[in-house]
């Protein structure tokens, strides 16, 4: 799949249908997250690939979104700020959030590209994430993903900004490139 044509097909799904995805594709999802940029170089994420029912159910609770349940595998992102703070000290939690999201980003369209449907969860009582799997109270949970193949019933797609909407040349507030030209997200 072309890159431009994941980053534009990629949406959330929250309906899955009862088809379980390849477990192989999870992990090359996984895989992609590795590539990404990160301060200093100093990858600082853990994943975690569960595929046990029961536990995907108290995931579901967690972070109360029913539909969480029907996923036939839940990703969860996790990480270690303390590996930046010894480099980065106040700036630490910034990076680690930031490289968190192009680490995500990465992984989200090798999911699409696999054919996968998922979506990022990230409301959820993070104490209760970590104790259902044990993970180290100093780690930041990110975020989770429920994994699994779209049902036929299509959810509706979310609006994306306008490109003359975000951005700006030179300066704050200004829209017209040089020369005078005013930029739309159909002559880009
Ligand atoms: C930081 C973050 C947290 C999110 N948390 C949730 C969530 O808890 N539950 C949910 O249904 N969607 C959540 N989403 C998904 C967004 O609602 C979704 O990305 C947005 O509506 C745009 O749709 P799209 O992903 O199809 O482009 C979250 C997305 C981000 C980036």
């Amino acid at each position: 799949m072309q890159l431009m044509n994941a980053i534009k097909k990629r949406k959330s799904v929250k309906r899955f249908s009862n088809k379980k995805p390849n477990w192989r594709k999870v992990i090359r999802a996984i895989d992609a997250a590795r590539f990404s940029p990160a301060a200093g170089n100093q990858f600082a994420m853990k994943f975690i690939m569960i595929s046990d029912k029961e536990t995907i159910q108290k995931l579901a609770e967690a972070s109360q979104q029913e539909f969480v349940r029907d996923a036939h595998f839940v990703v969860v992102a996790v990480s270690d700020d303390s590996k930046l703070e010894r480099s980065y000290a106040e700036r630490a939690s910034r990076y680690s959030r930031q490289q968190a999201g192009a680490a995500i980003q990465n992984f989200l369209l090798a999911a699409e590209e696999q054919g996968l449907a998922t979506i990022w969860v990230g409301h959820f009582v993070e104490d209760q994430i970590k104790t259902i799997l044990g993970i180290p109270e100093k780690m930041v949970v990110e975020a989770f993903f429920p994994i699994g193949h779209e049902t036929a019933i299509k959810g509706s797609e979310a609006r994306k900004p306008e490109l003359e909407n975000i951005l700006y040349f030179g300066k704050w507030g200004n829209k017209k490139m040089e020369p005078e030209t005013r930029i739309t997200s159909r002559n880009a």
